[in-house]
Formats: C-alpha cells, structure tokens, sequence
C-alpha cells in the first residue's frame, strides 16, 4: 500500500474515489461541505432523499460525480455530529475499507472529518489512517484448501492536508505503516496452529529477521542442551512433558550509538499451553495456541525497529516451549531451581508462563538494560480485572509504567497500571521452596507480576499481562496486533528522547 498526503484540495486529487463522511440527519462536516458545493448541493439532496442515514458505518457508493476529478464517491456514515470524536472517527475508516474492498477501486482519497487537533494530531493523524487501513486490509494467514479469494484492489491511498501539516502527516504514515507490517507478522505467528508454529518454528523466524536486517540484526539461538547449560531450571521444567524441543532465543538490534544500554524487550512464548498436569478445561483450549503472542510480540518489534530503523539499540529475550502433561511432565509439588539460584516450587503447572519468564528476566541483567519490558498472555485473572479493552502494565518503576500506559493512549492500544505493591510478594511464600509459583485466585494478575518481580530486583522493570488483548474470540478469532501499535509508540519515543 502507497500512503500519500497532499495540500491539494480533495475535489481535484487524482484518484478512483473520493471517500466523504456525512452525520446522522444529513449534517455535513467541513470537508463535505466543500466538495458538496462543488457538486452543486447533489450530496445534500441525496441526504435529504433519506436514502442514506449517516448512522455509523453505514456506506454509500456513488458514481455520478460531475463537478469533481474523482469518479467516484463513497459516503461513510459517521453517526452523530455532537458525539464526533477520535473514537467515531477510527470506527468509520475500517467500514470506508471494507466497501472499497468489495470493488476493484485502487486508488482513494480520504476526506472524512478528521476528529480535532487537540484529540489527534497530524503525525498521529497519518500514523492512524496508515495503521488502520493496514489492519483493515490484514487477511488472515488461514490454511484453508479452498482458493484464496482475490486479494483487493486497494493499493494507493491519498490524504488531503494542510500545507502546513504535509512533513507531519507524511511521517506519521511512514511510521504507521511499518507499525502495520510488523502488526501483519505478530498476527501471522499468533494465528498459527501450535503444530505449525512450534519452538523451532519461532526459532526460524528470528533467523529469518537477521536475514532480512543483515548487519542490525544479531540472533543466538540456544537448544535445550544450550539452555541446561544456561541452568534454567524453570524452563526446563516447563519443557519437560513436550515433546517438542524449547528454544531460547536472543535477539540484537543494534541501531543506537555503540555502548547505549540497551532496552530489554521479553516475550512469553508458549505455543501450546494445555496446562500440563493441571490440565485446562476443554472449552476453548484451542485459543492457548495464542499464548505464544508476547514471544511474536517481541519478534515484532525488533521487526519494527529494524524496518524503521530507530536510533536504539534492543535486546529481545524470547524463551519457547509447549505445556504438556506426560509421564516425564513436572508435578504439581517439584521444586525447581531458577537460573537465578532462587527455588520454585511448582504448586500449579497451568502457572507456567511465569517461570519461564523468571529464567529470560534474570538473563536479561548481563545487557545492564536501561529498561526491561516484559509481555505476555500471563493470567486469566487479568482478563476479569480489565477485559479485553485495556491490556495490564505492572512493574518496579512506576515511571517506566506509566510510560506505557501513555504510548497506549496515544495510540488507542490501551493499557492500565495495577498496584503492584510488597504486599502481594508475600503471598507467594512457600514452606518447601524459595516461594511457590502461585499465590491464590485473588488478584491472580499481580501476583503473577509479583512472581516475576523476585527476577528484576535492580532492573527497571515493566511486565504487560496481554492475555485478554492480544486476540479475539467468537466468530472473529484471530490475533489482534496488540500491543505492538503501544511498543512501536514507546520505542519511538525512546529512540528520540
Ligand atoms: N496462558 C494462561 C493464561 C490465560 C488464560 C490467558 C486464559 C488467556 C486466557 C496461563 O498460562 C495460565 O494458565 N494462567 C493461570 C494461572 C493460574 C493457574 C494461577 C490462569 O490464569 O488461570
Ligand atoms: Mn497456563
Ligand atoms: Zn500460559
């Protein structure tokens, strides 16, 4: 897809369809207005017929354009006028997508009311439309057998700006459509079945990011004899009913000035989590073929980093395995020993994205990072606390937190910050090991966080729990992309501060 912002007016850009938004009760914003006038109040009188209502999402494709250069012009509906905001405005561009989509239209220019400037901005402007269309046109990496439909036409957008805002835009879609590319990646890896996308599967597609990144690009990939010799006990267990071999995997961007500490960026990456011994419940277990989504998480944003070549340098930490049950399978009651030194014992194996994070957290120290950020499909618990509209950020620093907490909001990928205070360290204490790896159903998303925080002591540490956010359910099943618009955000903003 070719992004392009213009300061011409949008009646004469070139191309094969003007896109125009209307209001509930034939209200026209300021954009539609103009180009009505130039139609000679044909927009108007259509919207008066009552054919088109102008409720959200609602579409209509017209081909009798006189008047203006495009030929044609698709009405999008963009609800009330009074209740216009960045919220309305971000639905009515997937449902702009989705009828251009239907037709053989290649080229459009969007002209929708764009939401204030104060609520959205011009690089988050172009950013935005270049992240939405690109997850609009995403088509998921099914395996069906069927022929694959035609892919669409759509290759070109161009947006109307002011010429002021022209350097602003224009950067703001550059970033956002590599946002969308690696986006596309996290999505292909989480939507892959766990026979499919496997520990060496995942190994395979970080070597693939250092040949694609020659030079910036540095991957180590260490097998499970490489990670015994690592002494991670709380992996190997873990790993121990599979059989499917773990991978760890450690990625190097390197894009900032030599000798920069380093961001931390670590991944859950378990393809397949049936529980292990405490085996799931049937329903929906399919879904935690999804659990490996904090592992492409990183993937992806070293993928972002190199496509955009941020001035930063990154380390991503990516443990890998399944969670089987099996003769061999870690017990509930094992006592491990982490690569830190601490013991754990294991009281519940479906807890088992914690441990090893615990063993990539603690390996994360070498680099003296200047911030850990860890990400992973961790508890159910959060998933109850926040659903799936905000993901959850925890840590030691609360400036690191909110951090992210701010990258979210920015980018509409919203996270909240949960308390995570001494108190709930405490409830992992354990009368056989240096603490157990489960504390209780209360507050299940903090004390997991809490679990992880025995690993960071002396780091800035943040931890994401992306289990009710990084894929959907239902009838739309499929990874969603998130948190990688929030870390493409934070990194950016790191690589130039
Ligand atoms: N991968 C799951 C968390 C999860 C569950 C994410 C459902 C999304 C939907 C994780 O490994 C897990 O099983 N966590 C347990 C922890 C419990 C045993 C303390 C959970 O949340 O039930
Ligand atoms: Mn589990
Ligand atoms: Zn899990």
């Amino acid at each position: 897809m070719r992004f392009e912002a213009s300061s011409r007016a949008a009646a004469q850009l070139r191309s094969d369809c003007l896109v125009l938004g209307a209001f509930e009760r034939g209200e026209l914003g300021t954009s539609a207005s103009t180009i009505d006038r130039a139609m000679r109040g044909r927009i108007r009188t259509l919207l008066s017929s009552g054919d088109f209502s102008g409720r959200a999402g609602e579409t209509l494709l017209i081909t009798d354009t006189t008047g203006i250069t495009p030929p044609r012009l698709l009405l999008v509906g963009l609800g009330p006028k009074g209740q216009y905001n960045r919220r309305a405005w971000r639905r009515s561009l997937p449902a702009a997508l989705a009828a251009l989509t239907r037709t053989r239209i290649r080229s459009a220019t969007f002209a929708l009311e764009r939401p204030g400037e104060r609520e959205l901005d011009d690089f988050y402007y172009g950013r935005s439309v270049a992240e939405i269309s690109g997850a609009a046109l995403y088509r998921i990496n099914d395996l069906k057998s069927t022929r694959a439909p035609r892919p669409p036409a759509l290759d070109r957008i161009v947006l109307p700006v002011d010429q002021d805002a022209v350097a602003e835009v224009r950067r703001g879609l550059a970033a956002g459509d590599a946002v969308s590319q690696s986006a596309a990646l996290l999505r292909n890896l989480g939507n892959l079945p766990a026979n499919v996308c496997t520990p060496r599967y995942m190994a395979n597609q970080a070597r693939e990011l250092e040949r694609l990144y020659r030079r910036r690009v540095r991957v180590r990939i260490f097998d499970e004899a490489g990670i015994r010799r690592l002494r991670m006990g709380c992996l190997l267990a873990v790993t121990r009913g599979s059989e499917e071999p773990p991978r760890f995997i450690v990625l190097e961007y390197r894009g900032g000035r030599r000798g920069r500490a380093p961001i931390a960026l670590v991944g859950k990456g378990v393809t397949f989590d049936t529980g292990g011994i405490s085996l799931k419940d049937p329903a929906s277990m399919d879904e935690m073929k999804f659990d490996m989504c904090g592992a492409a998480t990183v993937l992806a944003a070293i993928d972002f980093a190199a496509r955009a070549r941020l001035r930063l340098n990154l380390v991503g930490l990516v443990p890998v395995c399944e969670n089987m049950p099996d003769g061999r399978a870690v017990k509930p009651g094992d006592i491990v020993t982490s690569a830190s030194g601490q013991t754990v014992e294991i009281l519940n194996t479906d807890a088992e994205g914690r441990l090893i994070l615990a063993d990539a957290l603690n390996y994360a120290r070498r680099y003296e990072p200047e911030a850990v950020v860890d990400f992973a499909t961790l508890t159910g618990a959060c998933v109850i606390a926040l659903g799936h509209h905000f993901s959850g950020v925890m840590g030691n620093d609360d400036a690191l937190a909110q951090e992210l907490v701010q990258a979210g909001a920015r980018t509409d990928d919203r996270a909240w910050q949960l308390p995570l205070t001494e108190d709930y360290a405490e409830q992992l204490r354990s009368n056989f090991a240096d603490m157990a790896n489960i504390a209780g159903r209360d507050g299940g998303a903090i004390t997991a966080a809490a679990f992880l925080g025995k690993f960071t002591a002396q780091l800035r540490w943040a931890h994401m729990d992306i289990a009710g956010t990084a894929w959907t359910s239902g009838k739309d099943k499929g990874a969603s992309g998130r948190p990688l618009s929030l870390v493409a955000d934070f990194l950016m903003r790191r690589a130039t501060a």
